[in-house]
């Protein structure tokens, strides 16, 4: 099974120093950076772009997990993955070949994701999970679009879902995670943790971080 890794989500940082933000969740022990890319279309609201993955790219050697809440997110990933992202993961909503991307994505050097909105059944994944073309799966526990939502629980079902047919696979969830909502995430068997305003708004991230890690540990898994 995979580790417990705790990814910061930059959406919620000072958008005004974004640099110090990337610093401030590499001292504070994040695993990984979580990028989230908007394009008003997909999603209600515009974010960032390759240019802000570039410079983060520059700035730490955490590994990227860059989330493209994008209509078309296969006219972007080459930009994306050109600016420095691990992990480039599109919604099995978008309006795109999924399965056609996905390979590209790994193409082109990245881990390829696939993430599923809450009112979409988790079975709308199986198909690509079962031809392996997705390293990472993420199951959204809000509406995506802005942080600072109210966590769904209903994601849990659909991270257990994947985990009972996929023991290996890396699980993230996100939306809403904070340091009591990430234990039925991880007792259902997501991994990876998005959290954005309950990181950054803490009055220390490095103690925060830690702790969601261990409660994670402590339960993960245990509800399978
Ligand atoms: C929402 C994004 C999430 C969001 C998480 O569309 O995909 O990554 O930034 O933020 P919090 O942790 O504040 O819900
Ligand atoms: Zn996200």
């Amino acid at each position: 099974m995979p580790k417990i890794e705790i990814m910061p989500s930059i959406l919620a940082a000072d958008m005004g120093n974004l640099e110090a933000a990337i610093r401030q969740c590499e001292r504070a022990g994040a695993d990984q950076i979580h990028m989230d890319i908007m394009d008003g279309v997909f999603v209600p609201n515009i974010s960032m772009g390759p240019a802000v993955v570039a410079m983060a790219d520059r700035v730490t050697n955490l590994p990227m997990d860059v989330h493209l809440m994008l209509l078309q997110p296969q006219n972007h990933i080459e930009a994306f993955a050109k600016a420095g992202a691990d992990t480039i993961l599109i919604h099995i909503e978008a309006d795109c070949d999924v399965e056609d991307t996905l390979k590209k994505i790994r193409g082109l050097g990245c881990k390829s994701g696939i993430t599923v909105n809450p009112p979409t059944p988790v079975e709308s994944i199986f198909q690509c999970l079962e031809k392996g073309l997705a390293d990472e799966v993420l199951i959204m526990s809000v509406n995506p679009g802005f942080g600072g939502q109210k966590y769904i629980a209903a994601a849990e079902a659909k991270v257990a879902a994947v985990r009972s047919r996929y023991p290996d696979m890396l699980i993230s969830i996100d939306g809403g995670i904070d340091l009591e909502t990430v234990k039925p995430a991880a007792a259902h068997g997501a991994n990876l943790f998005v959290a954005g305003t309950s990181l950054f708004k803490a009055p220390d991230m490095k103690a925060a971080v830690a702790q969601m890690r261990a409660n994670a540990e402590a339960v993960y898994c245990s509800k399978i």
